[in-house]
């Protein structure tokens, strides 16, 4: 657009008339388009293994996995176009944030898969502060195995001071131990009904040996992430000593001291605010224990320092989360069924009840209120701001991690108090927890197992916020 001193619109414009300030956005709103940083789907190939070994062949966002970390401060705007260079459709869910439904990313729920060579726009507001993460929402229990995920922190405006600040991503991944390659059978029928897929080798920021040169008295806040799409990794610290500061990203209203050992499932966070505790010339490690032996998740070999230990951190700000009300809560349930050793009954699928064996012979195992997969109506209904009560019931042999799209809630406890926010739950089998909620931002909520073979073949389903 060209137009000459004099023009009647460029007098418009200098004169901030009506048609001046429609000239006047435009190009600015251009601008905020073209300044969008990219993010790129496309394949890779990464060195999961030290020592020369072949390097895997993945699926990543801009070359790596994990992504390459975004970090914004809260009440910043996320702005990022996803252009996919990958040969399937795909889309990026934003795990654990309050944002408008239509930028959730789950195709078939909150808008069109993104086809390949195409593009999308995600731009919205960071409301709370913490430690989040963004994967594929399609066909998810294969492309974040195959490396579709990030971190994305949200920095508080105060924190409490810490020598360095990092996210640890902890996956497992299934490969072929010749060739490295990631192993291809994905949605075999035995991953989906039992505990889903578990890998081979377990890796820290995309390394099998990760390590990380600390000092003695040095004080580390690591932001660990589940991103492995069924392992449960019970992890544990050795030289290193402090506290949980916040889980799925929302601050905890005391600090806990990091016990003998704790458990992330898949897609939860922990934050821990830690001290090198290990003497010089010693190793401090993340451990992850598996079938009662230690390995290192990661090692942090320490140099000098110094031994002062340090009083606690203070604690994190909360974020602006919309207060419960469990006395005029609406009640709803979520019965978890199906899945090798238990099955059920049968389920609703495609408009029709199916039994167990024709369901199987579709590559579903599970499901959520007598549905399996994505159907026709919502789980829960309720307005935005009402709080909903909701009752969990695991009638399976497996644990699962329940995940609420754009939610966190918080646990019942014995005596009515309310435990920590979070965005993903974990039910043993046989558990039945209560939980409540703010309903908040209309739309259809994704509300299904983060161990993302089971949400593939059933434990799928959507809650309606109106
Ligand atoms: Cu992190 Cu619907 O998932
Ligand atoms: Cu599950």
């Amino acid at each position: 657009m060209a137009f000459s001193e004099g023009h009647p619109s460029r007098r418009a414009v200098l004169a901030g008339g009506a048609a001046g300030l429609a000239l006047g956005l435009a190009p600015r709103g251009l601008r905020a388009l073209e300044a969008a940083e990219v993010i790129e789907a496309r394949a890779a190939q990464v060195r999961l293994l030290p020592g020369g070994a072949p390097a895997t062949q993945v699926w990543s966002y801009g070359g790596s996995v994990p992504a390459p970390e975004i970090r914004l401060p809260q009440g910043a705007r996320l702005t990022r176009r996803l252009v996919n260079r990958l040969p399937v459709e795909t889309s990026i869910h934003w795990h654990g944030l309050r944002l408008p439904n239509a930028m959730d990313g789950v195709p078939g729920l909150t808008q069109e898969p993104v086809a390949p060579g195409g593009d999308f726009l995600y731009d919205f507001a960071l409301r709370d502060a913490g430690t989040f993460w963004f994967h594929s929402h399609a066909r998810s229990f294969e492309q974040v195995e195959r490396g579709l995920h990030g971190a994305l922190v949200v920095e508080e405006a105060e924190a409490p001071g810490v020598d360095r600040d990092m996210v640890l991503v902890i996956d497992d991944w299934r490969l072929d131990p010749e060739s490295l390659q990631i192993s291809e059978d994905f949605g075999n029928l035995h991953d989906l009904s039992h505990g889903g897929r578990l890998g081979n080798i377990a890796t820290t920021n995309g390394a099998a040996d990760f390590a990380l040169e600390v000092s003695r008295g040095e004080r580390l806040r690591l932001r660990l992430l589940n991103a492995a799409t069924a392992r449960l990794f019970e992890l544990g610290l050795k030289g290193l000593e402090g506290w949980i500061m916040a889980l799925d990203g929302q601050p905890l209203e005391a600090p806990e001291p990091v016990g003998e050992t704790f458990i992330l499932a898949p897609g939860q966070r922990a934050d821990l605010i830690v001290d090198v505790t290990a003497e010089a010339g010693e190793e401090a490690f993340l451990i992850h224990h598996l079938r009662g032996t230690g390995y290192a998740q990661a090692r942090f070999p320490v140099r000098t320092g110094t031994a002062a230990r340090r009083p606690a951190p203070t604690l994190l700000p909360p974020n602006p989360m919309p207060a419960p009300q469990p006395a005029a809560a609406r009640p709803a349930r979520l019965v978890m069924e199906g899945g090798a050793m238990r099955g059920m009954a049968g389920a609703m699928f495609e408009g029709r009840r199916m039994g167990m064996r024709e369901l199987a012979s579709r590559g579903m195992f599970w499901a959520l209120n007598g549905v399996a997969g994505l159907g026709e109506a919502p789980l829960l209904s309720a307005a935005s701001g009402e709080t909903v009560r909701i009752t969990m019931e695991n009638r399976t042999a497996f644990p699962h991690g329940m995940h609420l799209h754009g939610h966190h809630m918080r646990e019942i406890l014995p005596g009515g108090r309310l435990g920590p926010w979070r965005d993903t739950v974990l039910l043993w089998p046989d558990e039945t927890r209560e939980y409540v909620f703010t309903a908040e931002g209309p739309g259809k909520w994704a509300f299904h197992c983060h161990m993302l073979g089971h949400a593939e073949a059933g434990m799928m389903g959507w809650a309606e916020v109106t």
